[in-house]
């Protein structure tokens, strides 16, 4: 793989002549050339930036330097990514994509960014990308070629020594952040490693390492858990104290349904006050979901003396019922239970069939044989 740079800071480049990326060079897997764009300019000055048309604040690339080096460098088969705060934002998948190339070009813009017109050119004669590393600014594309450059050559066969740890990283195995990582010694500084990790029992350690894995990324990327329900981004949050109007207004809305489910206004709560809210909420660990601003779901969880994750309050807004969303947050806060819970316990009336769906397709089990408030079931489920 070829990959050219063309900037007007040549030196930001030097870390590619270092550690692995310096080896693939050695190999021949890749070859890095990096191109000053001032070059390219013909005037005594080598202005590369020129004030914006319309006005406003700062200065846009000069698209006369940019239109020859890419005329230079460019030809069938080439892919020439721009690297901007506004482009696709960069991920695994695309650097997966990036990996299958036979030839990039970094396009590093500064200031303002680069005259339209020449990204424009360019998809005339070849495929071109825009890329963000991430929703923030940076002073320029530099730092950004070079992060993306690290994700995707490392990907290119033969670069890295042991496949598998391509295979097992983050973002590679379902969507997963990765576990925790321990190495000798077994302790230090008074922290232990978990001991399932030193008992050599490998299904007992897949099983954790995949538990830790989910809630990991339950709690850090929920979006990455339920692309589909959470495809807007919205993540799950713990609550604050100033959630409490509306979750007041969103428990009254649901619990009014289970009363017309159940037959009965005999159901805690229903009756409930801002101040009991307000309460609990210092007392539950709460989670809520926004969309577009607006509270639209909502879960908590508090830890019982005998190890039992208490689980309950589960709302979901009355037009995003039978979207996912319930299932969601009941995953969600069996994801985030403290360490030392042992199970999951949770209530719901005796004739809300459509939650006791859910629970019972989520692994939970109707426990005829513990004691429930009038109205009510129980049901468990045995933490993994
Ligand atoms: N240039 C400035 N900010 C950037 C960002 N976030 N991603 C890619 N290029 C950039």
């Amino acid at each position: 793989m070829i990959l050219d740079y063309v900037t007007i800071f040549p030196d930001f480049f030097a870390p590619l002549d270092l550690s692995l990326a310096g080896k693939a060079a050695d190999k021949g897997l890749v070859e890095f050339r990096v191109h000053d764009l001032r070059t390219h300019t013909h005037d005594r000055h080598h202005r590369v930036d020129d004030t914006p048309y319309g006005g406003g604040a700062g200065m846009v690339m000069k698209p006369e330097p940019w239109g020859e080096v890419l005329d230079e460098l460019t030809g069938p088969g080439t892919t020439i990514v721009f690297t901007t705060p506004s482009g696709e934002p960069f991920d695994q998948r695309l650097a997966e994509e990036l990996a299958t190339r036979e030839h990039l070009v970094f396009a590093c813009g500064r200031y303002e960014g680069i005259d339209q017109r020449v990204i424009d050119h360019a998809r005339e004669h070849g495929e071109v990308r825009e890329i963000s590393l991430g929703d923030y600014v940076l002073n320029g594309g530099e730092v950004a070629a070079l992060a993306i450059t690290e994700a995707v050559v490392r990907l290119i066969p033969g670069f890295m020594g042991n496949a598998e740890s391509l295979v097992e990283e983050s973002h590679a195995e379902g969507g997963l952040l990765e576990y925790p990582v321990y190495t000798k010694p077994p302790e230090w500084r008074g922290h232990e490693v978990p001991a399932v990790l030193r008992s050599g029992d490998h299904a007992k350690v897949a099983a954790w390492r995949h538990d830790q894995a989910v809630r990991r990324t339950a709690a850090r990327r929920p979006d990455l858990l339920h692309p589909s329900v959470l495809d807007d981004g919205s993540p799950i949050v713990r609550a604050v104290a100033g959630d409490a109007p509306e979750l007041l207004v969103l428990q009254r809305a649901c619990w009014v349904q289970e009363a017309l489910a159940n037959d009965s206004l005999d159901i805690p709560a229903l009756h409930e006050s801002y101040d009991d809210v307000v309460a609990w909420l210092r007392v539950w660990d709460t989670w809520v979901v926004r969309r577009a601003g607006r509270l639209v779901g909502a879960v908590r969880g508090r830890l019982e003396d005998d190890g039992a994750w208490d689980i309950g309050r589960i709302m979901v807004a009355p037009d995003l019922q039978g979207s996912g969303l319930g299932r969601v947050l009941l995953d969600h806060i069996q994801a985030v239970a403290p360490e030392r819970a042992t199970s999951y316990v949770l209530f719901t009336g005796v004739a809300s069939e459509r939650n006791q769906r859910m629970y019972k397709k989520a692994g939970f089990r109707l426990r005829g044989d513990l004691t429930a408030p009038p109205g009510a079931v129980v049901l468990t489920k045995r933490r993994a």
